[in-house]
């Protein structure tokens, strides 16, 4: 499709946002049509993969300012069909120098909404940095033609659409407190009081079209150094934050081995710690396929509670020992070994719900735990959509998967002055007391404590799984936001795609089940189960949760058969999938 046509192009297919229809060249599924348009204009450019994730990655940071952004952070898995070698990035925030382990306890008390709103939630940005570097070893086009659509789209304006509303609206206490994230994303009204812009208004960032400019001339040193750096420190230590020009200067994103196991035949490759997500996802998978080998009906019963009793034994795993590697001995290897997967699956009792709290220190699962016998339980709000995942393979086999995010709606609701630059509160996914649950209610413990320069614990999971016919063909490219439940939903969406062999439009758009051991119960989506279904795992002992919806699962998927590509993106959002014919 000649670019030109492109406006046209996705104005017919925003109608068919949700079929998978399939593809002879390369294919993009992302949460925003502006970004899924501009991935496909760097395939029709000439780019590769890396360049249209990368550019999708930009404009997102633009048109979607709740879930991710340049003064945000994520993972990338990208895969060279040509090689076969698959690399992981990790370019997620870390702590400030000056951050330390009880940042956000007065007396003996963590302070609710300090590592979530304003100054001192603010970790160090890597997006910029990684976006760059992903450019750089694996792109193909320059940074100027690959910033270009977030430039235009910063510069244009985005219109306030229904997900923009409700973000805002989640977040309106928040932006207000902040004078420049209001001026941004915030309209006065009449009375002279800050309100939500209505529906179609256009925002225009022109400040943040300038910080793009800068980065696509200068590279990562006009966000790093500089004017933009100096405003990010000046405008945090101005509201009683931590971070520093020198912790700017220092940021630097981390090469990771991508953690590999696989499914029914199927070589997955996935994103290791400090993402909690790549091991629960193996130790899930590898416990259904040895409790069910000959494979999974949909929707069954019996297959239900063995998958969530094996998700709430890989999420005390993950509460146990998960962390940032560079900093406390994570045992991953040992993780996902066999070993300790058939154990994890051998616990599981067939008939019955284990109770979460039976699994804390008393019992041999878990001594050694930092964790009490009795963590406060947070029923956290799930529908928090404030991350964004960008899936794209090419015409030549080459596959990203990247995750990226601010964390909460809109992050800290501070922005660098001058600078559009909204900024993260990353520092929440720390145990700001190991035990004491975080924004999703998960708890975790002594590896995830707060220090300097630590990269803190993740839910993020860019997950490429294989064809079975040849393992270094890319089959699938998933992942989603979701907080605590984005290793679900891709757990779920492989398992309906290798399981169930269902079309990744269908298998992105299903119901879904999640449970993270604490709190103790078993949420279910609105078109999760009928009421047959749920009332057997009831009577297994699950306490249900209906939760109206959750996560935005983009994923591209190859026939390996016929290699024609299906996008699809998760009709929970706004997104759209998009393709080359
Ligand atoms: O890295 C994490 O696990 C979180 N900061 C992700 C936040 C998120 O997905 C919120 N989304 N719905």
């Amino acid at each position: 499709m000649a670019v030109r046509g492109l406006a046209a192009a996705v104005l017919l297919l925003a109608c068919a946002a949700q079929a998978a229809r399939p593809y002879r060249g390369g294919a993009v599924a992302t949460a925003y049509p502006q970004a899924s348009a501009a991935a496909l204009e760097m395939l029709e450019k000439g780019g590769n993969a890396t360049d249209a994730a990368v550019a999708a990655a930009f404009v997102a940071a633009v048109v979607g300012p709740y879930h991710s952004g340049v003064g945000g952070g994520g993972f990338a898995l990208v895969h060279d069909g040509k090689s076969g070698e698959t690399k992981a990035l990790d370019f997620r925030e870390v702590a400030p120098k000056a951050a330390t382990r009880d940042m956000y306890v007065k007396d003996g008390k963590v302070v609710p909404g300090l590592s979530t709103d304003g100054p001192l939630a603010v970790a160090v940005p890597g997006a910029v940095a990684g976006y760059l570097q992903l450019l750089k070893e694996h792109g193909k086009l320059p940074p100027s033609v690959v910033l270009a659509p977030a430039i235009a789209a910063a510069r244009k304006g985005i219109w306030v659409t229904p997900r923009y509303h409700s973000m805002a609206n989640g977040r309106l206490e928040c932006l207000r407190r902040d004078a420049e994230a209001s001026r941004i994303f915030l309209v006065k009204s009449e009375g002279g009081t800050l309100e939500l812009p209505p529906l179609g208004h256009v925002l225009k960032q022109p400040d943040l079209a300038r910080t793009l400019e800068a980065v696509a001339k200068g590279g990562a040193r006009a966000f790093y150094s500089g004017r933009v750096a100096k405003a990010i420190a000046d405008t945090v230590q101005a509201g009683g934050g931590v971070l520093t020009v020198e912790d700017l200067a220092a940021y630097k994103t981390r090469p990771r081995q991508p953690l590999e196991g696989g499914y029914r035949g199927h070589r997955i490759l996935t994103m290791p710690p400090p993402s909690a997500g790549g091991v629960a996802v193996l130790q899930v998978l590898g416990a259904l396929e040895k409790l069910r080998p000959q494979g999974i009906a949909f929707k069954d019963p019996e297959a239900l509670h063995l998958y969530v009793e094996a998700v709430r034994r890989a999420y005390v795993d993950r509460a146990k020992y998960l962390g940032d590697p560079d900093f406390s001995d994570v045992p991953t290897a040992r993780l996902v070994s066999p070993g300790h997967i058939a154990d994890l699956a051998g616990s599981i009792d067939p008939k019955k719900a284990t109770a979460s709290l039976s699994l804390l220190p008393q019992s041999p699962r878990t001594q050694g735990s930092t964790l009490t016998d009795k963590p406060a339980v947070h029923t956290p709000e799930p529908e928090k959509k404030n991350t964004t995942h960008i899936s794209v393979i090419d015409k030549d086999g080459n596959a990203v998967a990247l995750t990226t995010t601010i964390n909460y709606g809109f992050g800290s609701c501070v922005v660098a002055k001058g600078t559009g630059v909204l900024l993260n509160d990353e520092m929440d996914d720390f145990a700001a007391q190991p035990g004491v649950p975080n924004a999703y209610g998960l708890v975790t413990g002594e590896p995830n404590a707060i220090q300097p320069g630590k990269v803190p614990q993740s839910s993020m999971t860019p997950t490429l799984v294989f064809s079975k016919e040849d393992p270094r063909k890319v089959m699938l490219a998933v992942g989603s936001p979701g907080g605590s439940t984005i290793p679900t939903t891709v757990i779920q969406v492989i398992s309906h795609v290798v399981d169930g062999g269902m079309d990744v439009g269908r298998a992105v758009n299903e119901g879904r089940l999640h449970h993270q051991y604490l709190p103790d119960e078993l949420w279910v989506d609105k078109w999760g189960l009928e009421p047959a279904t749920l009332a057997t795992l009831e009577a297994r002992g699950h306490k249900i949760r209906r939760v109206d919806q959750w996560g935005d699962a983009e994923a591209v998927f190859v026939d390996p058969k016929t290699g024609l590509r299906y996008s699809a993106s998760d009709p929970r959002n706004e997104g759209m999938s998009l393709g080359q014919d």
